[in-house]
């Protein structure tokens, strides 16, 4: 048995993951042909979702980092957010495609939106393996989503508690019992 399984209950599969990723990669295949896209991965919630998902897109792609993280307010987030890594690369005239691990409240995104599209890009666009509608606070119009899911704290493929259990091939939420 998995030594994650005593702590976490599977909520989406791997193979239900790869699926979806495999189809998004597709999907951004047809819809960026002949443009300059460039992946840019939130850390570090996204690497793994990054990683799948730019094998699956089948076009001369760059990737790009941007580490952020949020003032939290007690338990939520105030919407402050803070650059821990920019990117490196001036993004004039490419297309860029934001790839998240969650949005929840929407305020991280919707930072993300305004500072990328202060750099003039070609386009700004948002794919996210997770969104939990019924936590969002702010409207983000979202291109690409994986999966819609409930209002539970979900751990694996890129999410953490506590930084651990990115590493879970699954997403999954902790067992209570
Ligand atoms: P937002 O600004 O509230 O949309 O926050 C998004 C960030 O909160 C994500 O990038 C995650 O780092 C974190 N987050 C939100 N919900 C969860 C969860 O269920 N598990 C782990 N991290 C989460
Ligand atoms: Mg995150």
């Amino acid at each position: 048995m998995p030594f994650y399984d005593q702590y976490v209950e599977v909520m989406l599969s791997a193979e239900k993951i790869q699926a979806r990723v495999k189809e998004l990669g597709e999907q951004i295949t047809r819809e960026y042909q002949g443009k300059d896209l460039t992946l840019v991965g939130i850390m570090k919630g996204s690497l793994p979702f990054l990683t799948d998902l730019a094998r699956h897109v089948d076009l001369p792609v760059t990737i790009e980092v941007m580490g952020v993280s949020s003032y939290q307010g007690g338990t939520e987030t105030t919407g402050e957010v803070r650059i821990t890594h920019d990117l490196t690369k001036p993004m004039a005239n490419r297309h860029m495609l934001i790839v998240e691990d969650i949005i929840d409240t929407g305020l991280t995104m919707k930072f993300l939106i305004e500072n990328l599209s202060a750099r003039h890009p070609a386009s700004v666009k948002v794919c996210t393996l997770l969104e939990k509608p019924s936590r969002a606070k702010v409207k983000v119009a979202i291109d690409y989503k994986g999966f819609v899911i409930e209002d539970r704290f979900v751990v694996g493929y890129g999410l953490d508690y506590g930084e651990k259990y990115r590493n879970l091939p699954f997403v999954g939420v902790m067992r209570t019992d």
